[in-house]
């Protein structure tokens, strides 16, 4: 297998260059201005190429909720929204808290063949917050990182062992923060559209205490770990200063908190009911500018589908979470790059390499030699959001009639078109 990306503006870590890329095997054989080899050719004109995009945060929901989601659909979901490799947290039925779970996974998503699939194991057996999972088996089965997502190891104690324990194998724990207690059944931000609504509310510092935590156990035992979807402006806040004082924590938002705010809510529409919930503008804000100064490192989708039954009830009894996969990459590039004063190295690092450098995964940066996982996008092309046309199961999204610019042409994985928009 040999081609040649042509005519393209390649985005690199410092900067972007009109560039041609030669594809050989599977790996980036060679970068530069004009190549002319005797192959076929990929007409890249008027187009970007990103390095390859990477979400560490997805809920495939195989096995066991194959009615939301399968391996299949959210790997053709994956690839039309630009992303060569996801990692998709143990949720599922059975839940992935052994080694047979997490083989089961990779193989599915190896038949499958379409985007590179990362198992995620749970902390503890079933989620349930009181004993560990084999996390030493299930690293060795290949598993990249270890989450209880969902919910919050309640238990200090646990959550210390599971640290300590993790990092024996090299894997980092990816915490949901939510303290259950304080949570304790709200469904939305706590604040004026909690009241308005009459939806029981859910207040900031549920999360931000389970942040603290973490990074106090981060910091006491000198073992990174990776907060999941920051949502809180007080939260960005104590990333912040632990990062400042040389903590080794890394974080993750979502298109969701920096577009949105629980104005969304008053209409009752249960496609923006997620966890932890979206909050006010000045956390909208926060989030924003915590990515743009590296406080959170990268961007995830939380890629959560449901099927039709699980949302259309009443929104107190709807099911958490946003179909978000495929319009994570035009979210972003239109919130940050175009509205806002990302470059487009920095969406690169934020969607790409960084998920790479956190989680030790191949990929993240186009370089020579490297694997050939691009993203090719057509930044001027315009678009409005229709969940209905998702590849995805899930249709829930609270972007419906959005307007974004930025489509996805191809999704190339080891050198292998396996997206192409026409
Ligand atoms: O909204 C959410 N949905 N947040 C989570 O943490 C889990 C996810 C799900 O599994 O549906
Ligand atoms: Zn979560």
């Amino acid at each position: 297998m040999k081609y040649v990306i042509k005519n393209g503006s390649v985005v690199f870590c410092d900067g972007v260059k009109r560039c041609d890329i030669l594809v050989e095997d599977g790996k980036i054989a060679r970068l530069a201005e004009n190549i002319d080899a005797d192959c076929e050719v990929l007409d890249a004109e008027g187009l970007h190429v990103f390095p390859g995009l990477i979400d560490m945060h997805v809920h495939l929901r195989e096995p066991g909720f194959e009615g939301k989601e399968d391996i299949a659909s959210g790997s053709r979901a994956a690839v039309a929204g630009g992303f060569t490799q996801v990692c998709c947290m143990p949720n599922t039925n059975p839940v992935c808290d052994n080694a047979v779970v997490v083989t089961y996974i990779k193989y599915r998503a190896e038949q499958v063949g379409l985007c590179k699939v990362h198992p995620i194991g749970s902390i503890t057996k079933g989620e349930k917050g009181d004993e560990l999972a084999e996390i030493g088996k299930m690293a060795e089965a290949g598993a990249v990182a270890i989450s209880d997502d969902g919910r919050s190891v309640m238990d200090s104690k646990i959550m210390r062992l599971a640290m300590e324990y993790a990092h024996g194998f090299n894997l980092k724990c990816l915490c949901h923060c939510e303290d259950e207690n304080l949570v304790d059944g709200g469904v939305v931000n706590e604040g004026l559209n909690s009241t308005i609504t009459g939806l029981k509310g859910s207040i900031r510092a549920a999360e931000d205490i389970m942040i603290a935590r973490e990074i106090a156990l981060s910091e006491s035992l000198d073992i990174p770990v990776h907060i999941c979807h920051v949502s809180t402006y007080s939260g960005v806040e104590i990333i912040r200063s632990a990062k400042a004082r040389g903590v080794k924590v890394t974080a993750e938002s979502c298109p969701h908190y920096f577009w949105l705010t629980d104005d969304v809510i008053t209409g009752f529409n249960t496609f923006t009911k997620v966890n932890p919930p979206i909050r006010e503008e000045r956390d909208r804000l926060a989030v924003i500018e915590g990515l743009k100064d590296g406080t959170l490192d990268c961007i995830v989708t939380d890629h959560a589908p449901h099927s039709s039954k699980d949302k259309e009830v009443e929104y107190s009894l709807a099911a958490f979470g946003i179909s978000g996969i495929e319009t994570s990459f035009s979210l972003s590039y239109t919130k940050l790059v175009k509205e806002g004063n990302f470059s487009l190295s920095e969406l690169a690092d934020r969607m790409s390499a960084a998920p790479a450098r956190i989680l030790g995964l191949e990929g993240g940066e186009i370089r020579e030699g490297g694997v050939a996982d691009l993203t090719i996008a057509d930044l001027a092309a315009k678009y409005v959001i229709d969940g209905e046309k998702f590849l995805s199961k899930g249709k829930n999204t609270p972007f419906n009639g959005q307007e974004v610019y930025g489509r996805i042409a191809y999704t190339i994985v080891d050198g292998a078109v396996k997206y192409s928009a026409n």
